[in-house]
């Protein structure tokens, strides 16, 4: 009988098994890039079917929530880096959730650990204490310099951001913090005061006493040379500065100290606030030097110096765990979020007991912040990125795709620029390479909606959207980076041959 049992058992599972493999309907045709093969079969879909979901959207969803492509993706299931929509399709995810799946969607190590935790306590507040978020609170000031051992949990990017700003103003009794133009550092009020990029702004007063830098653009920028970059691939802009020196970052540089000169006291700003690459802005780089001596000038009028590491953080950047490192600089604070749980909300700020301190004059208190199931999630993804080696992982394949798509600069008039660190890559593309002319963001989604029907997924950023943005799950193969390549390729060609 107990045989019988098991007989039958594997047989429906067979059956299971066989019939979300025939539901899989991705369609191979000559001459178009086929995705890398993957054992995981997904479940069949089940729910609102896709005229349904558009209705509810447009009914009773705020109307800023956009999607990237003219066809929305339904998405069904997630495994690693790849997608499944609701018919069964699967795609390449280049984009992570918009950088926030850090080591592969749902993960197994992630997944167990955040269920687990799920059985044992979901919840409790920052007024009581669970032993998870203290073994992480420990892990993390591990990846981190020493001087930063104090952390406050929460549970996005723009919560850490406004978290830094007070903490900046309270420590250093100054109010002015400066950042720089095309930076994200969020969406609320004081954040997006901080946010310089126009389409993320809205007709209202900005928050007091934020003020901005011109970025240093090495590629549409006033200044900028084929050697500017802590990056392999540089701009084809000529260059005749000695090594060890950069002739762009000294004339940008003049420009920060006129930001302060023109809009700071005399007595000092409180911080100044910069992402180590700037992601949403199109994945711009600040020339080599920049950072370091933007940050000697802020500590030399005792102001604090505030890494935005939501998108450059836990290891993306390939040559550094974080992405201050390669600017030689010590921040006084660190924000951090997105890839921090892979996907489970949570936001962190680091930084020292000193300045932690000013947070005692009142009482603050953050009711998610701390969460048992994404400080599990977090946790599991330290232990991931180190066991699997991810750093290293975006260091070769983000060397790698970046080096095969500055190939398609020198094949197409469209692309201007390819830029980025380990696997935080910017394909910006223009009308034509003379005037860096942005592309127009119809032939940007006709480009970007061809990939996807191929089976790519990619993100778009810059003040213009005219710059592809390729952040994958830390996870993606040598293979991955091949099929991407070759879609671009693919596409890029049509596009070229049907002079759109
Ligand atoms: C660099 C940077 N900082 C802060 C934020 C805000 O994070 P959140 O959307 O979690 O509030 C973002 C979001 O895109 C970001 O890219």
């Amino acid at each position: 009988m107990c045989k019988m049992k098991k007989l039958l058992g594997s047989i429906v599972s067979d059956w299971s098994r066989l019939q979300r493999q025939m539901y899989v309907t991705n369609v191979v045709t000559p001459d178009i890039p086929v995705l890398p093969p993957t054992n995981h079969v997904a479940r069949k879909y089940q729910g609102l079917d896709y005229d349904t979901v558009q209705k509810i959207k447009e009914a009773h969803v705020v109307p800023c929530i956009k999607s990237l492509n003219s066809k929305p993706l339904l998405i069904n299931e997630a495994h690693m880096q790849w997608i499944y929509d609701h018919t069964g399709k699967r795609y390449l995810d280049m984009f992570a959730g918009i950088v926030t799946v850090s080591v592969g969607h749902c993960h197994p190590r992630v997944t167990e650990a955040a269920k687990s935790q799920l059985d044992k306590l979901l919840h409790c507040s920052n007024l009581f204490q669970h032993s998870t978020m203290y073994e992480y609170t420990k892990k993390l000031v591990k990846t981190l310099p020493p001087h930063l051992n104090v952390i406050y949990l929460v549970n996005s990017g723009s919560e850490a951001n406004e978290l830094a700003i007070l903490l900046a103003r309270l420590y250093t009794k100054k109010q002015d913090v400066i950042a720089f133009n095309s930076a994200y550092h969020g969406g609320t009020h004081l954040t997006q005061t901080l946010t310089a990029l126009a389409t993320y702004k809205y007709p209202r007063n900005n928050a007091p006493g934020i003020h901005h830098a011109m970025m240093p653009d090495v590629y549409r920028g006033i200044w900028g040379g084929a050697r500017c970059r802590y990056s392999p691939i540089q701009t084809k802009r000529y260059c005749e500065c000695p090594p060890n020196q950069c002739d762009a970052t000294n004339k940008f540089y003049e420009q920060l100290v006129n930001a302060f000169q023109y809009n700071v006291p005399i007595t000092g700003a409180a911080a100044l606030i910069a992402e180590s690459i700037q992601g949403v802005a199109g994945v711009k780089e600040f020339p080599r030097y920049f950072l370091r001596k933007a940050y000697e000038m802020i500590k030399s009028t005792d102001g604090l110096f505030i890494s935005d590491e939501v998108q450059t953080g836990f290891g993306r950047t390939g040559d550094n765990f974080w992405g201050f490192e390669m600017h030689g600089v010590s921040p006084d604070i660190v924000t951090m979020a997105k890839g921090i749980a892979n996907g489970l909300p949570m936001g962190a700020v680091a930084t020292t007991t000193e300045i932690a301190q000013v947070l005692t004059k009142a009482s603050h208190f953050n009711t998610f912040g701390g969460n048992p199931v994404s400080c599990a999630a977090a946790s599991a993804v330290l232990d991931v990125i180190k066991d699997e080696e991810l750093q290293a992982n975006c260091k070769e394949v983000g060397t790698y795709l970046l080096t095969q798509l500055s190939k398609l600069r020198d094949q197409f008039e469209i692309v201007g620029d390819v830029r980025g660190k380990g696997l935080m890559i910017g394909v910006d593309l223009v009308q034509n390479k003379e005037t860096r002319v942005p592309l127009n963001s119809r032939h940007m989604s006709h480009i970007l909606d061809s990939c996807k029907d191929i089976g790519l997924i990619l993100g778009r950023g810059g003040l213009s959207g005219n710059v592809i943005r390729i952040k994958p799950p830390m996870c993606v193969t040598m293979e991955d980076a091949k099929f991407t390549y070759d879609v671009l390729h693919h596409v890029l060609t049509k596009f070229q041959n049907k002079k759109l």
